[in-house]
């Protein structure tokens, strides 16, 4: 009986474990812990426990390695936050429960945009839930500072040097960044659409045209991309994205680039916007809107059961969820029948630029936060971006070759 007891005492804490819905995310920021609180605010309405396993690191590429970890010792979360092509790369392995019943009683086909639609369908349907859409290629920046120092905000991006050099020199710190991969190489895809254009932006990033990579614009952009390195020191302080907006909040830096998650930060901590930090778009962003979107997929197992993940997702597809999720969030819907007159003026910005850029072939996937490229690509070229901005040795030549080399060996 003593040996037993142990058994089943773990038998007992398995099964109540098993009780709860698990859902692996990387929201741990102020805002998005305000945003995942609507969340659990709307399955606690539904009867629904859950439990969040939250793994930090903004771009998620840590939960992603959690993920695939766990996959492998066949202990996968019963629900994961998830992105683009990431999302058909789950279901190819055969996965995914599928969410077409529900889809089609609730004529996604019609409430969702048709970009969310792609991202989430498969070739067998709908196989992920679409839950919020952000702009990346934004600029966020400290009025109080600006105003101090005297200078305007910068629409292109020699201004931008300029204006950050100035900053520098009159001892405030220009850009809030901190030493990750995944914030870094942001800001060298808002210098690729600002300095190359939209086109330019999609045949190096997205479609990895060798040509074009090998050219004098790619080579210019790295160019901006040093020089920022120069401005900004390369030996990065060693902080998230969400501290370094804490050092935009404390009008201890001049701006940040990134994505609205930002927003939602600003937001949970009373921050007047766009008073205090407004958000314009990035410099020469000539209306383009640089987007991703976050998913969640539902995970088969024996103990997670289809009508249980269906019934979430109808809970999560809601539209008056929906609604208070993206605005605490700092996003927009990405259900295309919900009125924003209530979100924030940045908010109501970028879903302005949203129908014009989609209305104008301008809406354009982040290749670093994983919309638009295989994840495997993605992590090699995005190792190189870096590598290339912390290391003044490595040459815009060097950079070139090797990206190309990942291109050719991902045809
Ligand atoms: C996700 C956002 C998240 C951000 C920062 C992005 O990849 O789409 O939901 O807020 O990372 O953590």
């Amino acid at each position: 009986m003593q040996r037993l007891f142990p058994i089943i005492l773990l038998a007992f804490i398995s099964n109540s474990a098993l009780a709860n819905t698990e859902i692996l995310h990387w929201w741990t920021s102020p805002g998005e812990q305000a945003a995942l609180h609507v969340l659990e605010q709307q399955l606690n309405d539904h009867n629904i426990s859950y439990t969040p396993s939250a793994v930090i690191g903004g771009g998620g590429d840590t939960a992603m390695m959690v993920l695939q970890a766990r996959a492998l010792a066949g202990n996968a979360p019963d629900i994961v936050q998830l992105e683009g092509p990431n999302i058909k790369a789950w279901d190819d392995i055969g996965l995914l429960y599928s969410l077409n019943s529900i889809a089609k009683d609730e004529h996604w086909d019609e409430k969702f945009y048709p970009l969310s639609v792609n991202i989430n369908k498969t070739s067998h349907g709908y196989v992920a839930l679409p839950l919020s859409l952000h702009r990346l290629n934004w600029l966020w920046v400290n009025q109080r500072l600006l105003k101090r120092l005297q200078l305007s905000v910068p629409t292109n991006w020699t201004d931008m040097l300029e204006v950050m050099e100035k900053a520098k020199n009159a001892g405030v710190q220009p850009l809030a960044l901190g030493a990750r991969q995944w914030q870094v190489n942001q800001l060298f895809e808002s210098i690729v659409i600002g300095t190359g254009g939209v086109d330019f932006y999609l045949s190096t990033l997205v479609d990895l045209d060798v040509k074009k990579i090998n050219s004098a614009q790619m080579r210019y952009a790295l160019n901006v991309f040093r020089r920022i390195s120069k401005i900004t020191g390369q030996t990065l302080p060693n902080m998230d994205w969400d501290t370094a907006t804490k050092q935009l909040i404390d009008d201890k830096a001049l701006f940040q680039i990134g994505g609205d998650w930002i927003l939602g930060d600003l937001l949970a901590q009373q921050i007047a916007v766009p008073n205090h930090i407004g958000c314009y778009s990035a410099p020469s962003a000539v209306n383009s809107y640089l987007y991703n979107m976050d998913s969640l997929i539902f995970v088969k197992s024996k103990h997670f059961e289809h009508s249980t993940a269906i019934n979430i997702a109808k809970a999560l597809a809601d539209k008056a969820f929906q609604t208070q999720f993206n605005r605490s969030k700092g996003s927009i819907p990405s259900r295309r029948d919900i009125a924003i007159d209530d979100f924030n003026d940045c908010q109501k910005k970028s879903y302005d630029d949203f129908h014009y850029a989609i209305n104008n072939g301008l809406a354009i996937p982040s290749m670093t936060d994983s919309m638009a490229i295989n994840p495997v690509a993605q992590q090699a070229i995005n190792s190189e971006i870096y590598r290339f901005f912390r290391n003044s040795a490595v040459s815009d030549n060097d950079v070139i070759t090797r990206i190309i080399s990942i291109a050719e060996s991902n045809e």
